[in-house]
């Protein structure tokens, strides 16, 4: 099994300053994102070692509200194991937590605040962020990035009228900037697939990790890529690792 050390060492970041995004997803190998309605099923020890460590390298997870509201999202951050690293790298013992909501229907109880080893962020439109913001200013920084554009068709018809109709799409890119001038540079991304899409068809993916489990799932389950148009992405190969269980763990960087 490849060793914490090796993982730090095979997904070493080049530097800090300039922002860089980094996906990370786990899917099986015929493509299923979830298993039973999760991904943790499809994933393995070595699986979740590296969502530690590339959690112990970020200044900031970006997660979807879908995402937060499927996984239950809460008490997201480093692992004990890697506070000494990010001491030794001079960054704070917790990642930020960063969560992307169009219409902002988030609870200021939900665990992800509740649980939250530090006070969240919360990316939103500037209409959600009028009209809901102030619900959630208790528990987390409210960030406006943008207005609502054209309704996202994952939207949900009967969004719920507080939301302001703020069913819009986030400026992915202002967000970096908010991200970058709070000096988050390094941002990994867990998803969901929807988001996911949002980042690639912005142009900002700098780096995807997947993690490719060894089931054959079937079912109904979505892919690690949603709502994005189709269009020739190259990334290149720029890494592989394995493990006993017959996990493969693959590293593509924008070319
Ligand atoms: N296998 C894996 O590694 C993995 C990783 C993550 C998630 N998942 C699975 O994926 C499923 C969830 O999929 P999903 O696509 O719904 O997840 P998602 O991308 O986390 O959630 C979509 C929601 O996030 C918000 N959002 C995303 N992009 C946005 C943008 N550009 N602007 C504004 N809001 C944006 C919206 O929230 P609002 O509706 O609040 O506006 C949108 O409805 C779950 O089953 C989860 O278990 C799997």
């Amino acid at each position: 099994m490849p060793t914490r050390e090796e993982l730090f060492a095979a997904y070493a970041l080049p530097d800090r300053e300039r922002i860089r995004v980094r996906m990370n997803f786990v899917e099986s190998a015929d493509g299923a994102v979830t298993l039973g309605g999760r991904s943790g099923a499809l994933g393995g020890a070595t699986d979740r070692t590296l969502m530690q460590v590339l959690r112990a390298m970020a200044d900031v997870v970006v997660v979807g509200a879908g995402t937060v509201r499927a996984e239950g999202y809460g008490g997201v951050g480093a692992a004990d194991a890697d506070l000494g690293w990010r001491r030794e790298h001079g960054l704070a013992d917790q990642p930020a937590l960063a969560i992307v909501s169009g219409a902002l229907r988030l609870e200021a109880a939900d665990d992800v605040f509740a649980k939250a080893v530090r006070r969240p962020v919360v990316v939103t439109t500037d209409a959600s962020a009028r009209v809901r913001g102030a619900l959630l200013a208790p528990v987390a920084d409210v960030v406006p990035c943008g207005e609502a554009g054209p309704a996202r068709p994952e939207a949900p018809l009967d969004a719920p009228a507080a939301s302001g109709g703020g069913v819009g799409t986030v400026d992915l890119p202002a967000m970096l900037e908010q991200f970058a001038s709070r000096g988050w540079t390094q941002v990994l991304c867990e998803g969901g697939p929807h988001l996911f899409g949002a980042l690639l068809e912005a142009g900002v993916v700098d780096e995807v990790c997947v993690t490719i489990a060894p089931r054959f799932v079937g079912g109904e389950a979505g892919r690690i890529v949603q709502g994005a148009r189709e269009a020739d992405r190259r990334f290149a190969l720029a890494g592989v690792v394995t493990d006993d269980e017959g996990f493969a763990f693959l590293r593509y960087a924008a070319v």
